[in-house]
């Protein structure tokens, strides 16, 4: 791609509700991007049960996604992936920020997630916006021999910037 071609930068982002719709291009997305993606039909849930589903637009074309669960004062973030080829330009923060400032809005106390610890970029990205581990969970994730650990991140919402 030339300069001329290359995609608009991210203050032309825009963050939008994922709609039934989108399901196929996030998909894609998702299946470039991990080793074991989520099927369509989790995403599918995740719209059906009403869990704050995002996507990221740049320009035209869909760069990336986000997707919350909130309630019982916590906030879980279950997904955020962003599209190779936009990626190291800032959009999962402006994502992260997003969906942080939004489950505090919620009233949500705190927010949860889970990583792969050899997921060294979103670990990177994760303790730069606050978060701290409090825990393992043991197998949690398929690999490709056996299972991976899940490092357990958590931040509190109520004080701090996002
Ligand atoms: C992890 C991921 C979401 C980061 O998306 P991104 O848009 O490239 O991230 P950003 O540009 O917002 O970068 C934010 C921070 O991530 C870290 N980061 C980004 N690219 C990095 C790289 N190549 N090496 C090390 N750290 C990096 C840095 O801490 C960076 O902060 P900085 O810009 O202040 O240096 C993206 O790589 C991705 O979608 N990966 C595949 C899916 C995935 O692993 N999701 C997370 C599952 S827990």
């Amino acid at each position: 791609m030339s300069s001329v071609e290359r995609e608009p930068w991210p203050e032309e982002a825009q963050i939008r509700p994922m709609h039934e719709l989108d399901v196929p291009v996030v998909v894609a997305i998702e299946r470039a991007a991990y080793q074991f993606p989520w099927s369509e039909g989790i995403f599918r849930d995740c719209l059906r049960v009403g869990y704050v589903c995002r996507v990221i637009d740049v320009g035209a074309g869909t760069a990336g996604y986000g997707i919350m669960s909130i309630g019982a004062g916590e906030a879980h973030i279950l997904n955020v992936c962003i599209r190779d080829g936009h990626r190291g330009r800032g959009l999962a923060r402006k994502l992260l920020i997003y969906l942080l400032d939004s489950a505090r809005a919620s009233g949500m106390n705190e927010a949860f997630l889970e990583v792969r610890p050899s997921n060294t970029v979103a670990g990177h990205l994760y303790r730069s916006l606050g978060f701290e581990q409090v825990g393992v969970r043991r197998g949690y994730y398929q690999a490709s021999i056996g299972r991976e650990d899940a490092a357990v991140l958590r931040r509190a919402l109520l004080s701090g910037p996002a």
